[in-house]
């Protein structure tokens, strides 16, 4: 009476999502950054959460409320982001990167803020360390997600980050499709796995997706664990 059945399937795993933008700043008031909304990390932390993981959520500077029940550590820079992730999935079985860390930051950050000047101006960028990259170098059973927003050879340029990355696959999807992806409450994602193949799930909100996702994961996780 009352009661709506839950699956608690990954009760005992400790799952670790990163989401949201990196910023990456040039001065105490001005930074490089992207429109990354946090929804879909948000969306994998609850759906986890429901069906009984132990669930640490990193996530970048974003407009969503803390989801009950989840450890959430708040970053703002990758550098931060690499840290806190690296730290938090030490003793994780899933690790799931919806984050859309910025790929450079400034050189030399300067301390204060520096009034304009009539010319132009050439900022030294630095590459960021590669958080997924890093985790696939030491991944044993560990089962590893990412996300790639492509604007052409999606499947290709995927596979190819899986492969590079060592990930067990990666959730592709394009930014011109209209209410998912940065902002929206849907995602029509392609799962895409580090040989190629390839299956493109309908449109779904992100929670679904989520779901999908972990269902997914978990896959992968009894065939590791074998
Ligand atoms: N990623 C990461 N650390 C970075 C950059 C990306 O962990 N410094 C992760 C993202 O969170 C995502 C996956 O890698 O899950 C793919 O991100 P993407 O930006 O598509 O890959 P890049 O290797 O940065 O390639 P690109 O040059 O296309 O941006
Ligand atoms: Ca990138």
């Amino acid at each position: 009476l009352g009661l709506v059945q839950v699956k608690r399937d990954l009760a005992g795993l400790k799952l670790v999502v990163s989401a949201g933008p990196t910023r990456e700043y040039l001065d105490p008031v001005r930074f490089i950054s992207n429109p990354s909304s946090g929804k879909m990390g948000y969306a994998v932390a609850i759906e986890a959460q429901a069906r009984g993981a132990e669930v640490v959520l990193v996530s970048g500077p974003v407009n969503l409320p803390d989801p009950p029940g989840v450890q959430v550590v708040k970053v703002e820079s990758a550098v931060q982001m690499y840290g806190a992730v690296l730290e938090a999935a030490r003793d994780a079985q899933m690790v799931v990167m919806t984050a859309a860390v910025a790929d450079y930051r400034a050189a030399e950050p300067k301390s204060e803020k520096e009034a304009k000047t009539a010319g132009e101006v050439s900022i030294q960028l630095v590459p960021n360390p590669d958080i997924l990259a890093a985790l696939g170098r030491e991944k044993g059973q560990r089962v590893l997600i990412g996300f790639a927003m492509e604007t052409h050879a999606g499947v290709e340029r995927a596979a190819g980050k899986a492969q590079r990355k060592n990930a067990d696959f990666i959730l592709l999807n394009y930014p011109t499709q209209e209410g998912t992806a940065f902002g929206g409450d849907d995602n029509q994602v392609t799962l895409v796995r580090p040989d190629g193949q390839h299956e493109a799930w309908p449109r779904l909100s992100k929670r679904e997706v989520a779901a999908r996702l972990l269902d997914e994961a978990l896959k992968v996780y009894m065939r590791h664990s074998v």
